[in-house]
């Protein structure tokens, strides 16, 4: 069995407050993109194998070791609960870029967990996959649903949307600069700008050519200050059409929406480019 990953973005978040158990509470809307990894299961055919999981990668080089990735994460998390589960052959071929935002690791998690749903038959519900997900990391449930979702809590808390960008053109930038998410989020801390809170559940169903100065990132500021050669990426965004232009997640990645895409971004490499069609997305 074969299936593709896609990752997201981020439009909003907004960090609310630190929790008893150190997680943030955090408002933001997850959107799912049409850019894509490649996972592949087949059972093994050796009946009694060294390893009940053999993991393998291609594409672009994952930093770390192997037991640390979370398709593999996923796997021993399903195979507590259902030690039965046969061997298995497992290959990632990995096109999203990391530490960039997109959430690429995270969907390859919870992708995991509905793709051993389906292959074995387990009948895990949605909200059990939820579960599971949740406990890989905080952007994995998102990816079970995989539908526009307002999210609350760790990210968790998903109520699927109204709301299409069918028909607009979303150009990502990502100047591959690794951002770690628990580093943004000591920043956050450090930097004592949480806790405004703007109505990004309804901010969100304007039209999109309102959306700016209506909805904001809290990391935003913290990645340009640490990173401040981005600063220009946002200005260059909105200087090319862009009618909305933030960053995703906790960076580096950045995208605009636009009624129609640029050729090029003005001082940026082509390289760090991608548009996704309107017709896919
Ligand atoms: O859940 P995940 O493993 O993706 O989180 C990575 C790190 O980001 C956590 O260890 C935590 O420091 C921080 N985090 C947080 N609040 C969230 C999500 C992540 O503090 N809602």
């Amino acid at each position: 069995m074969v299936v593709f990953p896609n990752c997201k973005i981020n439009l909003g978040l907004q960090i609310l407050d630190q929790r008893p158990d150190g997680y943030h509470n955090l408002e933001t809307v997850f959107y799912p993109v049409p850019l894509k990894d490649a996972l592949e299961a087949i059972r093994n055919p050796d009946p009694h194998p060294t390893e009940a999981l053999l993991f393998s990668q291609s594409g672009l080089p994952v930093s770390g070791d192997a037991a640390a990735n979370l398709c593999v994460k996923a796997w021993h998390l399903l195979k507590k609960d259902f030690p039965d589960l046969p061997p298995l052959r497992l290959h990632l071929h990995k096109l999203i870029p990391m530490g960039a935002g997109l959430g690429g690791g995270s969907a390859d998690g919870a992708f995991t967990l509905n793709l051993l749903n389906q292959l074995f038959g387990l009948q895990l519900s949605a909200e059990q996959r939820i579960g599971y997900a949740l406990q890989l990391g905080s952007d994995c449930p998102f990816f079970i649903l995989n539908r526009p979702c307002f999210a609350r809590g760790r990210g968790e808390l998903l109520d699927p949307l109204p709301l299409s960008l069918r028909g607009w053109h979303l150009v990502l930038v990502n100047p591959g600069i690794h951002i770690s998410t628990a580093w943004a989020f000591t920043a956050l801390k450090q930097s004592r700008t949480a806790g405004r809170s703007l109505q990004l559940r309804e901010a969100i169903l304007q039209p999109p050519d309102q959306w700016r100065g209506l909805i904001r990132n809290d990391f935003e500021p913290l990645v340009l200050q640490a990173h401040p050669e981005l600063n220009h990426l946002l200005n260059s965004l909105y200087d090319a059409g862009a009618v909305y232009a933030a960053m995703s997640g906790s960076g580096s990645t950045f995208f605009g929406l636009f009624r129609t895409a640029p050729d090029r971004l003005p001082g940026f490499p082509p390289h760090w480019m991608l548009k996704i069609l309107a017709a896919e997305f």
